[in-house]
């Protein structure tokens, strides 16, 4: 009967400890994401056509309804969420933006990361970009360039409080 005891401490000790250990390394999933989406046309006459729009609270792996940029572009967009992300940050969003602008080519791409807060100043008084963001350019028919800016805006986490099944 001891015995039959000890083995029951040894494996709700052990069960204790593994929920302990996953504590601290579950990083919450990402549920959805707002974007903020910025297109330059370059090949239009200065200051181009350029144009900073939000999105709706956006699901992985779905593409979205259109997203209209102003007069500038518009289409659908799509991100996978990695986590751990790259360069040791929690999260890389990966996303696709299917330019009704990029004709023949690959439709304009860039990975984005941050560690599932917003940002902080750097520097005392500077005007700074609070939001983490990605870059990219492409071209329609390999040489008008378009500059394409993605931000993200807002985020959800699945609840937090109760683990993640899948
Ligand atoms: C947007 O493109 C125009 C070229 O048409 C350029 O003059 C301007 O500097 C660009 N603006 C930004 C913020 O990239
Ligand atoms: C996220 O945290 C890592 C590790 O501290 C750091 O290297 C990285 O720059 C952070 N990312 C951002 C967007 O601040």
């Amino acid at each position: 009967m001891a015995q039959m005891y000890d083995i029951f401490c040894t494996i709700l000790l052990l069960q204790l400890f593994s929920w302990c250990i996953d504590g601290e390394d579950t990083i919450p999933k990402i549920r959805g994401v707002r974007f903020l989406l910025t297109v330059n046309d370059t090949w239009a006459d200065p200051p181009g056509c350029i144009k900073t729009v939000a999105t709706n609270m956006l699901t992985p792996k779905v593409k979205s309804p259109h997203i209209a940029v102003g007069s500038c572009d518009n289409g659908p967009l799509t991100y996978t969420v990695l986590s751990p992300g790259l360069n040791y940050n929690k999260y890389t969003v990966r996303l696709t933006f299917y330019s009704s602008v990029i004709e023949d080519a690959s439709p304009p791409t860039c990975d984005l990361s941050w560690n599932g807060t917003y940002l902080i100043p750097k520097k005392y008084g500077a005007n700074v970009d609070l939001l983490p963001s990605c870059f990219t350019m492409d071209s329609r028919e390999g040489y008008h360039m378009t500059s394409y800016w993605f931000h993200i805006l807002e985020w959800e986490f699945h609840d937090e409080n109760v683990p993640d099944m899948y």
